[in-house]
């Protein structure tokens, strides 16, 4: 009977990951997820989160087998999970394994935790408000990462920083945060309770960043996922970053769109190109909008140019719906799936609702 327990459940067998590129085995205790061995064993392997939400900790699963503590499709998409993408924080190893992790081309500064004080609010739209903090020394960040903003008496959120990095560090930052019915925080902002409020904030998070080369890059933004690529672009033109880029943006109505001046004035001065896309889903019909309409992702076929599609590196933010049938649009037109990178704005009823 133990024999055949061991036999079905694999106790006893040695549980040995090797991490490419990297080329290091590493030993995982049976109570232990892959990431948390990888850490304790010293291996810089990317993550966040470390509660299945975030996708920093994704890798690819070459050889061997895990078992998932909470479901990866919550997280990754159908293609990703078909092409055999694991989430480490979540996995737990059987027997002997080999993972692949991507090398994520930038020095990501280590997260910290910072007292800061919420010092002003703006509407962008009806629904979405720029939320800047004081903080009581400056933040390093890459242009793309996330913070988690904790609030007196309220969990923890993550917001994307809005705006571009600077040398040394900023000491006040912005967010672009939207109000969802019946969220703990967002509630509480939108109805104006945590004005001047003390929070502490922890970041720098996550692995959404610019990937260095030379290869065209599509953006996408969703509502508030507009913060993180507007940080992305306004970095990358004052670095002189020239490369093709096209900027899909999907929104509502006309009155869900912001910030448009400041992406055209972008665009004017972005090397070789970058052309800046609008779409608007519920736009009336007699309004007299002349751009897009429909869903972001039905126009990225006809934005991306044919002939280079898989040359293509994919950018987007935004809620999880938009990101996988992005996903699956980007992998249909021949962009490859580790080219594409995506920060998901999941939130506490994603995957219970
Ligand atoms: C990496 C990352 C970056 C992000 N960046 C941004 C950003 O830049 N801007 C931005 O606006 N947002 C961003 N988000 C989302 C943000 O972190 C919050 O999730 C969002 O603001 C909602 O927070 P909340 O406290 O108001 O709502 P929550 O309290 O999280 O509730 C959200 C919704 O879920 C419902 N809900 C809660 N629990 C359950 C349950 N058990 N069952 C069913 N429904 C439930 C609530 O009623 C509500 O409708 C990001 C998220 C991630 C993961
Ligand atoms: S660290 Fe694993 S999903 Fe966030």
């Amino acid at each position: 009977m133990a024999s055949l327990l061991k036999k079905l459940f694999g106790r006893g067998e040695p549980r040995v990951a090797t991490i490419n590129p990297l080329g290091v085995q590493i030993t995982v205790d049976g109570s232990q997820t892959l990431l948390e061995a990888a850490l304790a064993q010293g291996i810089a392997f990317p993550h966040s989160c470390t509660v299945g939400t975030c996708g920093s900790c994704k890798c690819r699963l070459t050889e061997g087998r895990v078992s998932a503590i909470t479901d990866f499709g919550y997280t990754l998409s159908r293609q990703e999970l078909e092409a055999g993408y694991i989430l480490a924080c979540q996995a737990q190893v059987k027997g002997a394994i080999t993972i692949e992790i991507e090398n994520p081309g930038a020095d990501l500064p280590a997260p910290e935790v910072f007292a800061g004080r919420i010092i002003r609010t703006d509407d962008l739209t009806h629904d979405i408000k720029a939320v800047t903090l004081g903080l009581d020394r400056p933040i390093d960040f890459v242009a793309g990462q996330y913070a988690d903003i904790t609030a007196p008496g309220l969990p923890a959120r993550s917001y994307s920083f809005a705006t571009a990095p600077e040398r040394g560090g900023r000491q006040e930052i912005s967010f672009f945060i939207r109000k969802v019915p019946g969220g703990q925080f967002t509630e509480k902002l939108f109805a104006g309770a945590l004005a001047g409020a003390e929070v502490s904030v922890s970041g720098p998070h996550g692995t959404f960043h610019l990937r260095p080369g030379e290869a065209p890059i599509v953006c996408i933004a969703g509502g508030s996922g507009l913060a993180p690529l507007l940080s992305l672009l306004q970095h990358a033109r004052k670095n002189r970053v020239r490369r093709r880029c096209v900027m899909l943006f999907g929104a509502r109505t006309q009155a869900d769109l912001y910030k448009v001046e400041q992406i055209e004035e972008i665009a004017r001065d972005w090397l070789p190109s970058l052309r800046f896309v609008p779409v608007l889903s519920h736009e009336p019909a007699e309004s007299g909008w002349a751009g897009l309409r429909g869903l972001v992702t039905d126009h990225i076929a006809a934005t991306l140019p044919e002939g280079d599609r898989a040359e293509f590196q994919g950018y987007m933010c935004g809620p999880p719906g938009m990101i996988d049938a992005a996903i699956a649009e980007l992998t249909r037109l021949g962009v490859p799936l580790p080219a594409i990178h995506y920060d998901k704005f999941t939130d506490a009823g994603t995957g219970k609702r």
